[in-house]
């Protein structure tokens, strides 16, 4: 742990510590966002797709590969023990972030993606035979139905999917329904990326434990914006991506809990993962590492636990209570358009506001603001069944991190009102 908190300190540099929340010094640690973009300041609103990253994420990256490099598990050399500890403190950062109870139950992947990727093809392949059904609900990212469809069409297994209402959230009442004796296993949203709904996802693990039904949350949307406690939550997996939570692209984490991973059989097979190998047998290696095949994102790890780090720094509370009034504003603000419709209008939201302009494609209304300088994501959102649910091709969607402020807000509103009177 000391190499990496001496070598990838946050602690002086999160410049809003002694002053409380403060959204202007918030944004003095986000290089990104201090430029133009076709002569306007950069208004960055699409962090559901991705998050910017603070220059101690930044520092961090810069520093591993100018000091520190080298692989890690493999060397007795100085520089491959540090990196090595340096990748090992960022899993145990990890572990504390979300409070798992073992490093052991900390995987580094690719993403969410991956993740789930991971446990469909891993618990997939023990646990799910012909006939078995696994739920997942309306409103997941193709990440977490796509990798399911796979695992359905390799073993006769079965999709049952959990309605939504017309505020976008899960009909409970519907979801307890889908159970029967042959219900493997449960893959659903913490938070939807396309309507922000948050999920009564501690209602779903008991209810599904009660069926003795693993659950598996996607937390891609989650953790950039409220503080995960996987005890607390008592999910099974739970999957999260670095680049969303102001680290670094391609690192992620599976959580899974330990006797579960314990009776995976391993999702890759290169170096790392084994024990031995001998031609007649091979044997793994323990957890983590027996599902870490071949030389990880070490940069990236480390950029994600400075991330997490940075995050915490900042407070969940002071973050939730800024993203929910940037959310009410801009809600609000919408709302005084009789041309606009929010899509997602859950009683629980996280700061995604998804939206269609009567009379203008989205990927118009996107295109027009980006000349203003406002960065917004338009189209499907990877969640072409929410579309087909709310009957619409495509949304605009802005999406608030702990950087934003009102004014972007009131920029958004006004880049807005320049559409609708361009299409009049
Ligand atoms: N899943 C990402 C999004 O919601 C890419 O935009």
């Amino acid at each position: 742990m000391q190499a990496f908190v001496d070598n990838y300190i946050v602690k002086d540099s999160v410049s809003s510590q002694t002053r409380g929340y403060d959204v202007m010094s918030v944004r003095r640690d986000f290089p990104v966002l201090h430029q133009e973009v076709h002569g306007k300041p950069l208004v960055y609103l699409d962090n559901a797709a991705t998050s910017q990253k603070p220059q101690v994420v930044i520092d961090a990256i810069r520093k591993y590969y100018e000091r520190e490099n080298a692989n890690i598990h493999r060397g007795v050399h100085l520089l491959s023990e540090t990196a090595t500890q340096a990748y090992e403190a960022a899993r145990r950062r990890v572990k504390e972030a979300i409070n798992a109870k073992s490093n052991k139950e900390i995987i580094f992947v690719r993403g969410t993606t991956e993740a789930i990727n991971l446990v469909s093809a891993s618990y997939g392949r023990e646990f799910i035979k012909e006939g078995d059904e696994i739920i997942i609900s309306t409103m997941e990212h193709h990440s977490n139905i796509v990798p399911w469809q796979i695992l359905c069409e390799m073993t006769g297994a079965r999709l049952r999917v959990i309605p939504i209402n017309d505020q976008g959230e899960i009909i409970l009442e519907e979801y307890e329904k889908l159970f029967s004796d042959r219900t493997k296993l449960v893959s659903v949203a913490h938070v939807s990326n396309s309507l922000g709904t948050i999920n009564p996802v501690k209602e779903m693990i008991e209810h599904a434990h009660g069926q003795g039904v693993p659950v598996l949350l996607d937390g891609a949307q989650a953790v950039p914006h409220k503080k995960v406690d996987i005890q607390k939550l008592d999910c099974d997996f739970y999957a999260l991506s670095g680049h969303k939570v102001f680290g670094p692209t391609g690192v992620g984490v599976l959580y899974g809990k330990e006797e579960l991973l314990d009776r995976m059989p391993p999702y890759q097979g290169g170096g790392d993962m084994i024990e031995s190998v001998t031609f007649e047998k091979t044997t793994y290696n323990e957890l983590p590492c027996k599902f870490e095949a071949g030389t990880p994102n070490i940069a990236g790890a480390i950029g994600l636990g400075v991330a997490l780090d940075y995050v915490q720094k900042c407070g969940y509370d002071d973050i939730i209570r800024h993203e929910e009034s940037l959310l009410n504003y801009a809600t609000e603000a919408l709302l005084s358009f009789p041309e606009i419709e929010i899509i997602g209008t859950a009683s629980q939201k996280a700061a995604v506001l998804s939206f269609v302009i009567d009379g203008v494609h989205p990927h118009d209304a996107g295109t027009i603001l980006d000349r203003q300088g406002i960065a917004v994501r338009t189209g499907h959102h990877c969640t072409q069944p929410v579309m087909a649910r709310f009957n619409v091709p495509a949304t605009t969607r802005a999406s608030f991190a702990l950087y934003n402020t009102k004014e972007e807000v009131d920029k958004l509103v006004e880049g807005i009102q320049n559409v609708i009177q361009m299409f009049n």
